[in-house]
């Protein structure tokens, strides 16, 4: 049987893999700064590295997925921890989840240090797949629940391509099942529509008032898409009638 780690397993991606993974037969752990013992749980910190040997005691394969967005720089530190263990145990395959786009997006601390951790992964000396995906719609969907409360919001038109959390989950799965692939091909979802679109539908279907300021800057810029991929998942205007008024899973 496979057993796989899934670093960040208990965040939101992390949370949608796990049950993926559990279906189709695999042994699953989950590592967490937080876990209490409940089986399948691992407690490790990828930051100091506590934990980490034991967690990954007979595993094959890792999904890593735990990352600080607030904290670009930890994300470098934790894969690089993550890597040095996964080497001494023997690892055959791991997997790390990263962002459609992100070595276009120098601007952002965050998306340089995914694309340092893409690099760390690529000479790591552990098989690797790096699978990028887009924005989840639950994440942007939160993001504009938090900019709601701003009197005015400008917003680049930026095109973007936001996909369903659970189908990207389903897609990293699929990576971590096979073998790996260096590259996988990006995860999108099935439309593409602009920062000021997707504020406008969210506003809509909340009915939660927002007003934007559209910028035209982002007109020419479009690294956070692939429309020529065929997109996965349920579209952001077909998820927003079926979710809008629930939970946000960034929220819990
Ligand atoms: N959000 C998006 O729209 C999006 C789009 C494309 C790609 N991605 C990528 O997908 C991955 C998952 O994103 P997400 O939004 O699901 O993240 P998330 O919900 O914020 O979860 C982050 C996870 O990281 C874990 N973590 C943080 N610091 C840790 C540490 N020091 N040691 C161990 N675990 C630690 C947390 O676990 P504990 O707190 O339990 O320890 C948590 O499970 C990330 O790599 C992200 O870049 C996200």
């Amino acid at each position: 049987m496979t057993t796989v780690l899934v670093t960040g397993g208990s965040g939101v991606l992390g949370r949608a893999i796990v049950p993926v993974l559990r279906g189709s037969g695999a042994d699953v752990r989950v590592l967490s700064r937080r876990a209490d013992g409940s089986p399948g749980e691992c407690r490790g910190d990828l930051l100091t590295g506590d934990g980490l040997a034991q967690a990954l005691s007979g595993v094959s394969t890792v999904i890593h997925a735990a990352s600080q967005p607030s904290h670009p720089a930890a994300d470098v530190t934790m894969t690089r921890t993550l890597l040095d263990a996964a080497r001494a145990a023997g690892v055959g395959h791991l997997v790390y989840v990263s962002i459609v786009g992100c070595d276009q997006v120098r601007a952002l601390p965050y998306y340089r240090a995914k694309t340092q951790a893409e690099a760390l992964v690529a000479a790591g000396g552990v098989p690797f797949t790096v699978i990028r995906a887009t924005q989840f719609h639950e994440f942007v969907a939160f993001l504009l629940s938090r900019a709601a409360r701003w009197p005015l919001l400008p917003l680049p038109a930026l095109p973007m391509q936001p996909v369903e959390v659970g189908a990207a989950a389903q897609q990293v799965a699929g990576v971590a099942l096979g073998a790996p692939l260096g590259r996988a091909p990006d995860v999108v979802g099935p439309a593409v529509l602009t920062l000021p679109e997707l504020a406008r539908t969210w506003s809509a279907a909340t009915g939660r008032p927002l007003r934007t300021l559209p910028l035209p800057v982002g007109q020419l810029f479009t690294p956070l898409i692939r429309p020529e991929l065929p997109g996965v998942g349920r579209s952001w205007a077909d998820w927003l009638a079926q979710q809008s008024t629930r939970p946000n899973a960034y929220a819990l």
